[in-house]
């Protein structure tokens, strides 16, 4: 099959056997220290470890004067007794020298406050004399590792917009002026393009145009100016990114490049296109407290793949996290392991956890590595142990496998963005893709995220959650696939605005109005279930925002009930949920948003429609996700909850983990996970299990 038709959602690395590892900082400690180190992680089955992305300072202490003598030790230790290197570019946090007396490289916010050396990330990435100094070291990394046999791969700078994005420096400025030039070529388009004539904006010239505020300076700034401007902060750190990617790849063609999200504003489809793939940071600390939050983590996940496919977790929380305002509960026994075999349920092909030592100094002092500051070994060493040693012996069964997700859960940057500058109280597409996910994953039915860039053949039924642009292309691939014969739900508010994010002179929803066998006759805001909708005898509450819609060719499968007050008179009785029979599959729209207290409801109307069936029986935060290869699933078994768990139902296969034959029913400990492989080609890997 050729790479063009597979769906990027689907997509393997790449990568040969898996990897697991731990970010390493070799100049937090000292040479005995590495030796200890180095022991230990080859007790724990570590076979790569992260350097380098806050070291810029030891790599070049003086201008142009560079030392790689700590880092070659070191690699060459690690490299000789089987641990590869994932070298970073360090360019997230620059060298005092670099900065001194050099202000204006520095970061601005929205009020003002400049950034300043002290932290990390203080830097902008437009500046043009600070892009230059990260090639000069980059160029300098990528020549002296070029023939290192140890290092295989490179992470690019760190975390990109973790602590900052919307900057107003005059940089940025310049930057999103050229810009636009770019993207309009002449001033009268972008004003067209923007709606100018709206409160006479319209501009005489690109050195006219200054940054939209979001607060508004005073009034609320113009929407396709603050999209804009968001679609430019993406790319501007796409093409910061591509300058150090372009040189790592002319050093040493053979090496994996990629970087560590995810974060707000970057559209990681666009990001991913330059780099092997996308890795994610996993933190649970930061949501993780009851058995059901642990969907958290999985979207964190499906975000990553539905940008990359297959990806690495670069970072995987390995204890209590804290800087200095927070401190997160302490992991139960059992709960790293299980984050680890979370992400590689979602199509992870390699872990390195964060950190392998707990640091005794600097902000982070409190961020638990493997390691204790004490440097003795506990039981996070000995959970890592066994994760390494587990994953190094099953290892060759999960790379080149990749998520079944028969439900797709639409999800897309620029969608999001375009909500945000219009936001007006309603639900984003980014809620409402997390709620009907949780919805499905609760189902254990085979799911995930999907990007709307993406192709939706291998899908079953997608949700459309309330994006708000559409265009004739997008709107032609729906209907693609529903004619198909796939299920499309559609929510509230979807598809209103064109690329412009100007309001299309269609009725609603537009170009999904043959595809639905709708118009929205009349809508708006109202209070969070105020209103409710009958459906199959049940009475659903309501989001904050009512459609009433007119049936063309669908039919009506759910009505506005009256209210008490009559609010709005116009709404009762009349069409709120409908059923379009389409081709050879359906397309559901519903008006108003989904809720917790309605999404299961609508999600049973829709699911209903669709050919499909949960991988087990369980607790519903048992967690079951289905990686497959030709011949071949491996059905993750994951209890996120304190006590056991049975679950039935299940295929009868092999458990990696245990190696005992799973014949349809198990117990799972608490914390505790299986991993089954099915299918006539399981036995094809070999019986080392
Ligand atoms: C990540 C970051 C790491 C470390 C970690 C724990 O966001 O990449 O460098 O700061 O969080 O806070
Ligand atoms: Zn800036």
């Amino acid at each position: 099959m050729s790479a063009s038709i597979i769906p990027r959602h689907q997509r393997s690395t790449g990568l040969k056997d898996f990897r697991f590892g731990a970010a390493y900082y070799p100049e937090h400690w000292s040479e005995h220290d590495r030796i200890d180190d180095l022991d230990r992680m080859l007790a724990a089955g570590i076979n790569v470890i992260r350097m380098g992305e806050f070291a810029w300072r030891y790599l070049e202490p003086r201008p142009g004067t560079f030392d790689f003598t700590l880092f070659d030790e070191t690699i060459n230790l690690f490299g000789k007794n089987g641990i590869r290197t994932l070298f970073c570019t360090p360019t997230a946090a620059p060298p005092r020298w670099l900065t001194a007396g050099r202000d204006e490289w520095l970061r601005i916010d929205e009020n003002g406050n400049r950034m300043c050396h002290g932290s990390r990330q203080h830097c902008c990435t437009n500046n043009k004399e600070f892009r230059v100094a990260c090639r000069g070291i980059t160029a300098a990394l990528a020549e002296h590792y070029a023939k290192n046999p140890y290092i295989e791969g490179w992470q690019i700078d760190n975390e990109f917009f973790c602590h900052f994005s919307r900057c107003y420096c005059p940089s940025c400025v310049t930057s999103f002026r050229h810009w636009l030039a770019m993207r309009y070529g002449d001033i009268e388009t972008l004003n067209q393009a923007w709606g100018n004539v709206f409160w006479g904006l319209d501009y005489d010239g690109f050195n006219q145009i200054s940054l939209p505020y979001s607060k508004g300076r005073p009034a609320a700034p113009n929407p396709t100016h603050e999209l804009d401007y968001c679609r430019f902060l993406s790319d501007a750190i796409i093409e910061f990114q591509k300058e150090q990617v372009t040189l790592l790849r002319s050093a040493n063609p053979e090496w994996f490049v990629t970087h560590n999200g995810l974060f707000d504003l970057i559209d990681y489809w666009k990001f991913s296109e330059d780099l092997d793939f996308l890795s994610v940071d996993q933190y649970q600390g930061f949501s993780v407290n009851a058995a059901d939050d642990s969907v958290w983590s999985a979207i964190n996940c499906e975000k990553c793949r539905s940008a990359t496919g297959s990806y690495l977790v670069m970072e995987q929380q390995a204890g209590a996290g804290g800087q200095k305002s927070y401190a997160h509960p302490t992991p139960a026994p059992g709960q790293m392991r299980l984050w680890t075999y979370q992400a590689v349920a979602h199509g992870a092909d390699g872990v390195l956890h964060f950190r392998w030592r707990t640091c005794r100094f600097g902000a982070e002092q409190y961020w638990n590595g493997i390691i204790d500051h004490d440097n003795i070994p506990r039981r996070r060493f000995e959970e890592a142990v066994r994760e390494g040693n587990e994953l190094k012996r099953i290892g060759r069964h999960i790379v080149g496998t990749v998520l079944d997700a028969q439900v797709g859960v639409l999800v897309d940057t620029e969608q999001d963005n375009a909500h945000d500058t219009m936001e007006m109280g309603f639900s984003s597409p980014r809620d409402q893709s997390d709620l009907a996910f949780r919805d499905i994953w609760w189902r254990h039915l085979p799911c995930g995220f999907i990007q709307v860039s993406d192709r939706f053949d291998r899908a079953k039924c997608l949700i459309y959650p309330s994006m708000p642009i559409m265009d004739e292309a997008l709107a032609e691939k729906l209907n693609t696939f529903v004619v198909a014969g796939g299920v499309l739900l559609v929510t509230a508010r979807s598809a209103i605005r064109n690329r412009n994010n100007h309001v299309h002179a269609q009725t609603p929803p537009g170009y999904l109005s043959d595809l639905c066998g709708i118009t929205v006759e009349e809508s708006g805001r109202i209070e969070d279930g105020s209103l409710s909708i009958s459906l199959d005898g049940t009475n659903l509450p309501s989001g904050n925002r009512y459609e009433i819609l007119s049936p063309k060719s669908a039919d009506v499968v759910g009505c506005w009930n009256p209210r008490e007050d009559g609010s709005p008179a116009s709404a009762a009785g009349r069409p709120a949920v409908t059923m379009h029979r389409w081709g050879k599959g359906c397309a559901v729209y519903v008006g108003t948003y989904l809720t917790d207290e309605n999404v299961t409801a609508i999600m049973d109307l829709v699911i209903k429609q669709v050919d499909i069936a949960p991988l087990a029986e369980c607790e519903r935060a048992v967690e079951l996700a289905c990686r497959k290869a030709e011949g071949r699933r491996l059905v993750f078994v994951l209890n996120h909850y304190g006590v056991s768990r049975n679950i039935c139902d299940l295929p009868t296969g092999l458990d990696l983990l245990t190696g005992q034959e799973c014949r349809g029913a198990l117990t799972l400990a608490p914390y505790d996970v299986a991993i089954i492989e099915e299918g006539e080609d399981r036995g094809r890997l070999g019986s080392d299990i």
